[in-house]
Order: structure tokens, then sequence, then C-alpha cells
């Protein structure tokens, strides 16, 4: 098992409303960016910290009956995907557990390795999964995009998403990983890099601030046990989310893909 416990596990009950606003918010650049990989009939493809599955799905109907999609998750309890021939499902930590050698035209992730302290294996052993010519694409936040109303005034921050921060700080999650990846993914030897980042203005009813309540709400009693927010402050900030002047920017979130060399 990974060294650190996921800060934003599965089994607690906001993570359900997490999964439909994170595709929502992402899906449709993810989408883009695995037809720009050319993903089609037959491939087989790793997906790894599937979430809620909606990419395993959509990769499910892109590959078809003759492909194939491992879709892995630590806690794999909101992959509603059993119905589905091509996709199985896996219960899978992929900082230790092990993966077919060599056997995959595609593997992607989307905000997972951010979240696991021994990212660096988890890249090595994605790579090592893919067959020769075979894709990576790799998803992560960079928050140095942060809500700054001296910068923009009409910007929220609120101290529940600077208590947040604080706290997945603490947890072992690198906020920025996805500024890095692009000289990762080159200094581990794939070919063909390329890397784009996505940053969104999300005002109130958009799928971000969804997302990030999702996240405030099961984070609540540590960041006011730590003394980093006191209740009244934390409902007065869940309540700003539905104000209608409400909008902050969400991270940047680079897509960062590279190719295994052939031979
Ligand atoms: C923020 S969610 C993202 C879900 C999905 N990839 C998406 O973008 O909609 C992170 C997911 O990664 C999973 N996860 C966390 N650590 C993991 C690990 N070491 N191995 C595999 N999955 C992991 C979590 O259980 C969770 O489902």
């Amino acid at each position: 098992m990974s060294t650190t416990p996921y800060a934003l596990d599965n089994s607690s009950p906001e993570a359900a409303a997490r999964f439909p606003a994170l595709a929502r918010a992402f899906d449709a650049g993810t989408q883009r960016h695995l037809d720009a990989l050319g993903v089609t009939t037959g491939w087989r493809c790793l997906e790894v910290g599937g979430g809620g599955g909606s990419v395993a799905r959509w990769l499910a109907e892109r590959v078809g009956p003759t492909g194939h999609v491992l879709a892995t998750d630590i806690d794999p309890r909101h992959l509603e995907l059993g119905s589905i021939p091509e996709v199985e499902v896996r219960v899978h930590d992929i900082t230790t557990d092990p993966l077919p050698p060599a056997s995959f035209d595609l593997v992607h992730a989307r905000l997972v390795l951010l979240h696991v302290r021994e990212r660096e294996s988890a890249l090595v052993n994605m790579i090592a999964a893919l067959k020769p010519g075979g894709w990576l694409l790799d998803e992560e936040f960079d928050s140095s995009v942060f809500p700054d109303p001296a910068r923009n005034p009409g910007e929220c921050l609120l101290k529940t998403h600077v208590a947040l921060a604080r706290t997945l700080d603490e947890r072992g999650v690198d906020r920025n990983f996805g500024r890095r990846l692009f000289g990762r993914l080159r200094s581990l030897g794939l070919v063909q890099v390329a890397a784009e980042g996505r940053t969104f203005m999300w005002p109130a009813g958009s799928a971000g601030p969804a997302m990030m309540r999702t996240n405030y709400e099961q984070l609540r009693s540590h960041m006011i046990d730590a003394g980093y927010i006191t209740r009244s402050e934390f409902d007065r900030d869940i309540a700003a989310l539905d104000g209608r002047d409400f909008f902050m920017p969400s991270p940047i979130l680079w897509a960062v893909s590279g190719r295994k060399p052939a031979s």
C-alpha cells in the first residue's frame, strides 16, 4: 500500500458527489486530448485511479468490442462499469501493485498522482505498462493560479480554501505536480512529450464549486479541529459558494502526454 492514506478517500459520504462534478468540469478536455492521441478501435487502455468511471466509460465506447479497458482504483466502489463488457475493474494501488508489462496502447490518469507520495514510482510503473509506441496521458493540478482578489477584484478567496490547501499540503499532496510533469516525462525517456494547461473561471452553480464543496465538507472536521477555521466561518464559506456574485479561478490542470519509444 501507498505510505499515506488518500486524503479524500472514496468511503466518505462526500465522495459520491465529487465524481460527477469532476466529470462535468474536466471530461470534455480529457476526451479532446485522448482523441488527439488517436485512441481507437481495438486499443488496450489502462485508466488509473478511475474514480467515478466516466473516462473509462468513454474509452470503452471508443475501443469497442475488440479493445479492452482496465480501470483501477485503490477503492473502486464508485466505478460503476460492471455491465460494460470491454471494461475490467480492479482494486489496485498504482504505487505498489503489479501490472502486466508492455501491455497497453494508452495509460491515462487524472488527479491521482498529486495525491500519492510515491508519485515517481507510480509514473515508472505506468510507463513500464506501456507497449513500445504506447501513449501516457497524465493530467494533474498546478495551484499557481490561486484565487486572489488583489489581482482581480471580485474573485473570492475563501478562508476554507486556504485551510484546505494547508491540510492537503500536510497530507503530502503535491498541489503543483502538474507543472513538473513535462520535465518528468522527458527525464523518464518518453518522446513526443507535450503539455497543455487548462484553467477556468468558476462561477456559482458550475462544476468547480460543486467539486470544491465536496473537498471542503470531507475535510471539515479536520480543518476545524486543527484550528484553521471556525464552524461559523466554514458555514459562511459554504453559503458563499452559492452567492450570485461568487466566482473563483480553477487551478491549472496540466494534460501532459508522451510516447514510449518504439524500440
Ligand atoms: C481526485 S480522484 C480522481 C478520479 C478520476 N481520475 C477523475 O479525474 O475523475 C482520485 C482517485 O484516485 C484514487 N487513488 C488514490 N490513490 C491511489 C493509488 N495509490 N492507486 C490507485 N488509485 C488511487 C482514489 O481512490 C480516487 O478514486
